[in-house]
C-alpha cells in the first residue's frame, strides 16, 4: 500500500495560481526530496499535506486514509519548518516533550520516545541544556527530535538544512541519510539544493511552473531528464543546449550543430519529432578538452575552472554557442587559447521543439 497519495491536488492564492493538478504516490519508507526553484510551491504543497494549508480540490491520502479533511493534529504526520524555533526558555527534554504532554501521552511514554530519539540523533548527553548554549547542528537535530517523538507514519521537512553553514550542512546531511536508515516512516524533504536531492532521495519529484517535471531516482533524473527544464536545473555546470538539426541517416539520430559539425548520438532516430527545431543536450563530461575527428569543434576559451580532480573549461564555438568542457585536474588549457572539442555523441541527449527529452538506448 502507498503510504502518501496525492489526487489532483490544486491552489490558488486570490487569482495566483500556485500548484496545479499535483498527483503523486509514496511507498512506505521511502524518502523523497521535492526539488524546485523558488516559488515553484514546494512549502504549499507541504503545507497542504500536513493541513496548514487547504487545497481548493483533489484528495489527500494517508495509509489507505482520506485525511485533508482532518486537522493536522489528526493526520499522524510530523513537520520541520523552513524558519523552525525552538523554544529559548526550555531545555532540549522539554522542547521535546511539549507537543507530547499537549496530546496527553502519558508521562513514562513520554520519556521513553524522548530517550528513543535522542540516541538515534546523538543528542542524549545534551537533553538538559538550552538551545542557546548547542551549536546549529545540535539545534537542527533538536528540531527534528521533536518530529521523531511523535512517531509519525510521514515526516515532512521543509529545507531542513537550510539555515547552516555549508560545513555543517554537509555533515548534517549524512546524519540525515544515516538517519533514514533508523526511522520507521516515509520522509519528504524540501530543497533547492540538488546535491542534497541527489545524495539523500530514493525519488526526487521536481517542481517547476506549479506542477511536477518529473518524479523518478536521482540517477534517472540525471541521465534522463524529462525535458529542458529538468536537464537544467539538475546537473552542475548547467547542461549545454546546442540549437541542432537532424541529418537524414540510419538508426540513430546524427545531428548538425550551428557551426556545421556532426554529432552521432545514440538516440533511436524514429523516436524523433518528425519536424521542428531540436537542441543537442550535452553535459561536460561529454565534452573533452582535445582530440581529433568528426565530432570536434573548435572553440575559444573563456573561463577555466579548476575543482583539483578536474578542471572545467567554459568555451565559445565560432557560432557563439556557449559551451562547457572537461578536462584533466592539471588541465594546460588557457583562457584565450583555441581548443579542440571533442564531443561523445554517445552521452548526448535531444530536446524537441516542445522541450520533451530523448536519450540514448544503453549500448
Ligand atoms: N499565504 C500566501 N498568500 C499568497 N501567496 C502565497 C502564500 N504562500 C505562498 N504564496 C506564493 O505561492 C508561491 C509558492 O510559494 P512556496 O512558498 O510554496 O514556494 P517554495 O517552492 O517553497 O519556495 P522557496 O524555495 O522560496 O521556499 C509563491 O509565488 C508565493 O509567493
Ligand atoms: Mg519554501
Amino acid at each position: 500500500m502507498a503510504s502518501l497519495e496525492l489526487k489532483g491536488v490544486r491552489k490558488a492564492f486570490g487569482a495566483t495560481p500556485v500548484l496545479d493538478d499535483i498527483s503523486l504516490s509514496i511507498d512506505a519508507r521511502e524518502f523523497i526530496a521535492f526539488l524546485g526553484p523558488s516559488g515553484s510551491g514546494k512549502s504549499t504543497l507541504l503545507r497542504i499535506i500536513a493541513g496548514l494549508e487547504t487545497g481548493d480540490a483533489g484528495e489527500v491520502w494517508l495509509e489507505g486514509r482520506r485525511i485533508d479533511k482532518l486537522p493536522p493534529g489528526d493526520r499522524g504526520i510530523a513537520m520541520v519548518f523552513q524558519h523552525y524555533a525552538l523554544y529559548p526558555h526550555m531545555s532540549v527534554r522539554e522542547n521535546m516533550a511539549f507537543g507530547l504532554r499537549n496530546a496527553r501521552v502519558p508521562r513514562d511514554e513520554i520519556e521513553r520516545r524522548i530517550a528513543d530519539a535522542a540516541r538515534v540523533l546523538e543528542i542524549d548527553t545534551m537533553l538538559d541544556r538550552k538551545p542557546a548554549a548547542m551549536s546549529g547542528g545540535q539545534r537542527q537535530r533538536v528540531a527534528i527530535g521533536r518530529a521523531l517523538v511523535k512517531q509519525p507514519s510521514l515526516f515532512l521537512l521543509d529545507e531542513p538544512l537550510s539555515n547552516l553553514d555549508a560545513a555543517l550542512r554537509l555533515r548534517t546531511r549524512v546524519e540525515l541519510a544515516q538517519l533514514k536508515q533508523k526511522v520507521d516512516a516515509s520522509v519528504i524533504m524540501v530543497t533547492h539544493d540538488q546535491a542534497e536531492a541527489m545524495t539523500l532521495a530514493d525519488r526526487i519529484i521536481v517542481m517547476n511552473d506549479r506542477r511536477i517535471q518529473q518524479i523518478g531516482p536521482p540517477m534517472e533524473i540525471y541521465n534522463r531528464p524529462a525535458n529542458v527544464f529538468v536537464a537544467q536545473f539538475v546537473g552542475s555546470p548547467a547542461m549545454t543546449l546546442a540549437p541542432a538539426r537532424k541529418v537524414d541517416g540510419g538508426e540513430f539520430a546524427s545531428l548538425q550543430l550551428g557551426d556545421g559539425s556532426l554529432v552521432e548520438t545514440r538516440v533511436p532516430a524514429s523516436q524523433l519529432p518528425g519536424n521542428g527545431d531540436l537542441r543537442l543536450g550535452l553535459r561536460p563530461e561529454a565534452v573533452r578538452v582535445g582530440g581529433r575527428g568528426k565530432s570536434t569543434v573548435k572553440a575559444k576559451v573563456e573561463l577555466v575552472e579548476r575543482l583539483g580532480e578536474r578542471t572545467l573549461v567554459y568555451a565559445r564555438l565560432k557560432d557563439g554557442l556557449a559551451i562547457t568542457a572537461d578536462d584533466e585536474g592539471d588541465s594546460k588549457v588557457k583562457i584565450g587559447d583555441e581548443v579542440p572539442l571533442r564531443i561523445d555523441g554517445a552521452l548526448a541527449h535531444v530536446f524537441g521543439p516542445d522541450g520533451s527529452g530523448y536519450h540514448a538506448v544503453a549500448a
